[in-house]
């Protein structure tokens, strides 16, 4: 048997279905002592039992699917930039001190974050990857290159920076590792703001990464693994992604040559192996799977950051269970399925 992944990216809409399966019945316990996690667990357990709740996911992701390959791919910039602009707002998440700011950004396409990014710091000079159109990736619809030459953008997948990851631990993935090396077209030696939409990757300065579900056990850690190393803050914008469980977490303050943000690159290096190859070393298995299951208690990490983290999450609680309040199909709660 080999662990999950890191943080789950199917279209868990409502948040972790299968509660028990991702959040251990002590997290849940946990949690339910906070009224306002009690009122959003409440309505989606309203949501998960009635069948039109997945018609309106399902409506909504064929909406957004076609739009994005229609006329309405600059909906969706659009939609990036109100997200950056109020991300912005919220957090000065695009707000950079430096003289000459430096982004990486390693999911680009459409561009949105990346428009904010220069709006709010004219001298930035950004470095960029997005995933080909080809291999299914969006195409990037701002300027760059000649067109606009702050920006440099070059259609990667960002999974196959493999130098980058480090020799895998396992000698038998050596020879597939040498197939996945890219070579990294970069030379900025530090970035004041590094943006992973689409990818969880550490570094110095900001970070900031997009993230699904809310309230999942692995999610609880992850956030915390970020608290150790920098200061964590949480966003999720109040409109495009109210009554979906994801949201954004902004790392500021980072301390990238800290014990605890060592370790954890080692742990997200170990677990790029584990999602790339079929087969995975002992140590990669016990990292991760450390990680991602039960099997580390939890109670201290509770007791030292559980209060925090419902401080952090209330307020996208809150936002996510007024939307869903809203929803017809938590109006009527319909017979679950047998
Ligand atoms: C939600 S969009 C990012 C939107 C972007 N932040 C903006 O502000 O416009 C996610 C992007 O990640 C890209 N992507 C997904 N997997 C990738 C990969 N492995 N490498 C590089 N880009 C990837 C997709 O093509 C898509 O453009």
């Amino acid at each position: 048997m080999s662990p999950g992944p890191l943080a789950t990216t199917g279209p868990a809409d409502l948040g972790p279905r299968r509660s028990q399966d991702l959040l251990s019945r002590e997290f849940r316990e946990y949690l339910s002592s906070d009224p306002d996690y009690r009122r959003l667990d409440e309505l989606q357990q309203k949501g998960w039992n009635n069948p039109e709740g997945d018609q309106y996911f399902n409506a909504r992701r064929q909406k957004s699917a076609s739009a994005d390959r229609g006329g309405g791919k600059y909906a969706l910039l659009r939609m990036m930039k109100n997200i950056g602009d109020q991300f912005n707002t919220k957090t000065g998440a695009f707000e950079i001190s430096s003289a000459q700011p430096k982004v990486l950004d390693f999911c680009m396409a459409p561009g949105g974050f990346v428009s904010c990014a220069l709006k709010y710091n004219e001298s930035a000079k950004v470095d960029a990857f997005s995933l080909h159109p080809n291999q299914g990736g969006h195409r990037v619809l701002v300027d760059y290159g000649i067109k606009d030459e702050r920006v440099t953008m070059v259609y990667k997948d960002v999974t196959m920076f493999a130098a980058e990851f480090g020799v895998p631990s396992s000698p038998e993935h050596h020879s597939r590792w040498k197939h996945l090396q890219q070579k990294w077209p970069y030379h900025t030696p530090h970035y004041d703001l590094v943006i992973c939409d689409g990818a969880i990757l550490p570094s110095s300065g900001y970070q900031d990464s997009f993230m699904i579900e809310i309230n999942s056990m692995m999610t609880f850690r992850l956030i915390n693994l970020f608290h150790e190393f920098s200061s964590v803050r949480l966003f999720k914008p109040p409109r495009a992604h109210a009554i979906k469980s994801s949201f954004y977490l902004l790392a500021r303050n980072v301390q990238s040559d800290s014990q605890p943000c060592l370790e954890a690159m080692t742990l997200f290096k170990h677990i790029w192996e584990q999602t790339t190859f079929e087969t995975i070393s002992e140590a990669t298995y016990r990292l991760c799977n450390e990680f991602s299951v039960e099997r580390r208690p939890l109670s201290p990490e509770l007791e030292e950051f559980g209060s925090r983290y419902i401080e952090l999450a209330r307020p996208l609680w809150n936002v996510q269970a007024d939307a869903l309040a809203a929803a017809s199909f938590t109006k009527v709660t319909a017979a679950a399925p047998s």
